[in-house]
């Protein structure tokens, strides 16, 4: 039997699943429903099937819905769609937000129908690289279990490694990812800033923070362990390279940083106590 789907804001994630689902020939796509016409009719034509719908109540019954919008709009189109969508009894919502939980479309279950949240844990930047890239992407997974029974097969078959999430703490899942990714990248720019009050010219600068991230990336895949991949003066209990560091900083935000991210380096080591408790002192913030 072919599911048939609905995309209700096919942006650059609701146009990467749904051409996902069509290539593998896991779905038909039956309604499509963003704000624009313009950009529901490009949607369909990326995506490889749909026809496009002006108002949620106009879509079609669906097994399965996409709620695709931006997470700001998550909660009020399911209660639109609760107030005057075409609900299938016993079908499937499902958004793909990686802090809001599956409660947030809750409103569509006075109509018999299940809920759930699946979030790719990737940036996705544009549909058509992300359906070249989207093969081994993670999907974090909470809601009801007749939702997930469906879905998760679904997902695994266009590429996805699905695992369970803990509901209430989906925020500090989030979190853990915006470290991983997000900062990593604010910590490049911290690193390019470094360089070039050092007099290193920037394109330079930049290549070798990407070889030295590379590396330190390198280190944690091969150990699998962020404490067996440390390196530097933390790992070798340097406090005279500490104090050189925070006494060269001429920005007041960048020593305390560097002191947080110190300190939150000590316990990744294997020091003893004593040593520990100089470090501490060293990189304490209110020096
Ligand atoms: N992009 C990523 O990297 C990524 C990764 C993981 C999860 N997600 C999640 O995926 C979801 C969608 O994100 P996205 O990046 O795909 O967003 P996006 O590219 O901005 O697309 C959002 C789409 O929703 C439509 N839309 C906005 N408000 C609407 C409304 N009130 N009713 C109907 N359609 C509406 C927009 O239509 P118009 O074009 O007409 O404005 C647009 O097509 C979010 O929950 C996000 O957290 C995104």
């Amino acid at each position: 039997m072919t599911l048939v789907v609905n995309i209700i804001g096919a942006g650059i994630l609701g146009q990467t699943i749904g051409h996902l689902l069509v290539k593998n020939k896991l779905a038909q796509i039956a309604g499509v429903h963003n704000r624009s016409a313009e950009s529901s009719l490009a949607a369909i034509k990326f995506i490889g099937d749909g026809e496009y719908f002006s108002e949620i109540k106009l879509l079609p019954q669906a097994d399965i819905t996409f709620i695709t919008v931006p997470d700001d709009h998550i909660c009020k189109t399911s209660i639109e769609i609760a107030r005057h969508g075409n609900i299938k009894p016993g079908s499937i919502f499902i958004h793909c937000s990686g802090v809001l939980t599956s409660d947030v479309i809750s409103a569509v279950k006075v109509k018999d129908a299940f809920v759930a949240s699946i979030h790719p844990m990737k940036g996705f930047a544009n549909p058509t690289s992300s359906v070249t890239t989207y093969k081994g992407t993670y999907c974090g997974m909470e809601g009801d279990p007749e939702a997930l029974s469906i879905l998760e097969p679904i997902f695994k078959s266009i590429g996805s490694i699905t695992f369970l999430l803990n509901k209430e703490k989906k925020s500090l899942y989030h979190a853990a990812a915006v470290f991983a990714s997000n900062y990593t990248v604010t910590l490049s720019q911290q690193a390019l800033n470094c360089f070039k009050e050092s007099g290193v010219e920037e394109g330079m600068a930049l290549n070798i923070i990407i070889s030295l991230m590379k590396g330190a990336i390198a280190n944690i895949e091969n150990s699998m362990s962020p404490s067996k991949a440390l390196t530097g003066p933390i790992k070798r209990g340097d406090s005279s390279t500490i104090k050189n560091h925070l006494s060269a900083f001429t920005d007041c935000k960048q020593r305390a940083l560097y002191s947080i991210l110190g300190q939150a380096s000590i316990p990744l080591t294997s020091h003893d106590s004593a040593t520990k408790t100089q470090l501490e002192a060293e990189l304490s913030f209110t020096k």
